[in-house]
């Protein structure tokens, strides 16, 4: 059996690049995945799962780029329990210095049931996928999908025939979040005592958060000899998500008394990568959200406040710095220039590129002009809504609402459409309502509003709203932000950055990844 030494070394698996870019709406640029995987590979993730490579071309091509960039991680990419989705994982990441092929199959009894295989024939399935996948590459992971709902008996079974076959880490999902830490830690501490063999290779956990349990399921895990924790950036993931990397990490590091298990990460650079996730993928980061959440380290009340400035450890387990947080305050206003900006985002735990920052800067100011203090929660939104610009093809030009309590409500809309102005006036119940009906007249579409949500940046009738707007066009499923000192305009923006997302969706070659099915393993 695998023994916990003191301090034994847990590996960081991200898989925000393909189980977090899973979610829906979640979908992510060529360039934003190699910046996201830039970042993980900076910050010490161990692996990095980069995408699935037969859903599309473009996963195939952000993996292969992403493998041939890396610098110390391991790359992996997905691969159903089939040859062909094999070998094209194995193509892509082979560039890599240390490339890695994570297979798969759903063991328990209803996943069993899809393909319609039964053990047997199951079980000689994942003999001659993982053989072959070891052939290919000397390091090979390989996951039972569904683990904790499948007989014990039968797991024991084939995670024996996948280590035979030649599987170096085996990843135990949690795949619909259903257990509970005493159970995970049951399940690996099972799989380590009856499993021959289960000494050579690294145990793996891999937890989805639908009942909340999944960092503590996570966490149970490795206390019970897993060494290897798959997560994800904001705990990103289909429906309620997986298990948060700066979850674990942080708990990891607080409790050390506890827990005793080392991580590779740089927890200093959590808050900058968080925030680019959530800016990239569309997905705002909940305001009580352990380590990263806005209020994570603010402290209202009197209580607090008093207690704070004593002795900062009275309210607080860690430090703002230790996960990139900077304690200074600089303000900011519309006499701040470039090299402040640079330096308060600096501060903030965000690094940008030249062009982004220009870009971050010419709205900085406009904003500055209109509100009287511009905080941190300003920027913040400024630096997520800053991927709007580039080659859109559709661009608000003018918008003039008329609303009140004598409607209808009216939007008045000039609109760039690939170049060429267009102009309508539409009404509405409701000014946004009559400024997303003049956007569809001016650019008529299918696409089903799925979400629209609003929330004020900061305190005070001049704050910032942020906009999320995510459509639904046949199953290609899209985000887009905006933040603006008008709702309205704001809530327009994000509508017209969701529109931008599905066009270049639209346009992409190969299979859409949303058609890809866990199902096919022939
Ligand atoms: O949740 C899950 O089971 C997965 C597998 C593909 C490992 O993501
Ligand atoms: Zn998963």
């Amino acid at each position: 059996m695998t023994k916990v030494s003191e301090q034994d070394r847990v590996l960081i698996f991200d898989t925000t690049l393909r189980d977090g870019e899973q979610s829906p709406g979640a979908t992510m640029t060529h360039e934003e995945k190699l910046e996201i995987a830039a970042l993980l590979d900076e910050m010490g993730v161990d692996i990095i799962e980069a995408g699935f490579p037969i859903a599309s071309e473009g996963d195939f091509r952000a993996v292969s780029e992403i493998a041939k960039n890396s610098k110390n991680s391991t790359i992996c990419g997905l691969a159903r329990a089939n040859f062909k989705d094999i070998d094209r994982a194995w193509d892509a990441v082979k560039h890599a210095p240390s490339p890695r092929i994570h297979t798969f199959i759903g063991t328990s009894p209803l996943h069993r049931a899809i393909p319609n295989l039964d053990m047997d024939q199951m079980a000689q399935r994942i003999h001659e996928t993982v053989t072959h996948a070891r052939n290919l590459c000397d390091n090979i992971q390989w996951s039972p999908m569904d683990a904790t709902r499948t007989e014990h008996d039968y797991l024991c079974r084939v995670v024996e025939i996948a280590i035979k076959a030649g599987a170096t880490t085996i990843n135990v999902p949690d795949t619909v979040g259903y257990t509970a830490p005493r159970e995970s830690a049951d399940l690996i501490r099972m799989l380590l005592e009856r499993v021959p063999g289960a000494d050579e290779v690294i145990f793996s956990t891999h937890c989805h958060n639908d009942l909340g349990m999944a960092t503590a399921n996570s966490l149970a895990a490795v206390e019970a000899g897993a060494r290897q924790i798959e997560c994800t950036i904001n705990g990103l993931g289909e429906r309620a998500g997986n298990t948060a990397l700066e979850e674990v990490v942080m708990a990891l590091k607080v409790r050390n008394d506890i827990m005793p298990y080392a991580t590779g990460i740089d927890s200093t650079k959590i808050m900058n990568i968080s925030r680019r996730v959530s800016a990239v993928s569309g997905f705002p980061v909940q305001f009580n959200k352990a380590i990263v959440g806005k209020n994570a380290f603010a402290h209202e009340s009197g209580i607090h406040q008093d207690g704070m400035l004593k002795n900062a450890e009275t309210f607080e387990i860690m430090r703002p710095e230790d996960v990139g947080l900077s304690a200074t305050n600089l303000v900011m206003g519309k006499h701040s220039g470039r090299a402040a900006l640079r330096s308060k985002l600096k501060d903030l735990g965000i690094e940008l590129g030249e062009n982004q920052l220009n870009d971050v800067f010419v709205r900085f100011k406009d904003l500055a002009d209109r509100k009287k203090e511009v905080f941190d929660e300003d920027l913040i939104a400024l630096v997520r809504v800053s991927d709007d610009a580039g080659e859109d093809s559709l661009v608000l030009k003018s918008l003039k609402v008329v609303c009140g309590t004598e409607g209808p409500q009216t939007a008045e809309m000039t609109l760039s459409v690939d170049g060429t102005d267009k102009s309508v006036t539409a009404t509405g119940d409701g000014p946004v309502d009559a400024a997303f009906n003049a956007v569809k007249q001016i650019y008529p579409h299918g696409a089903r509003l799925q979400l629209y949500q609003v929330h004020a940046v900061t305190e005070g009738t001049d704050a910032q709203a942020t906009v999320s707007v995510r459509l639904d066009e046949e199953g290609r499923i899209v985000t887009g932000q905006s933040a603006d000192t008008d709702t309205v305009v704001a809530s327009v923006k994000a509508y017209i950055h969701a529109l931008n997302r599905l066009i270049v969706r639209r346009g992409k070659t190969g299979s859409d990844k949303a058609e890809i099915s866990y199902k096919d393993v022939s």
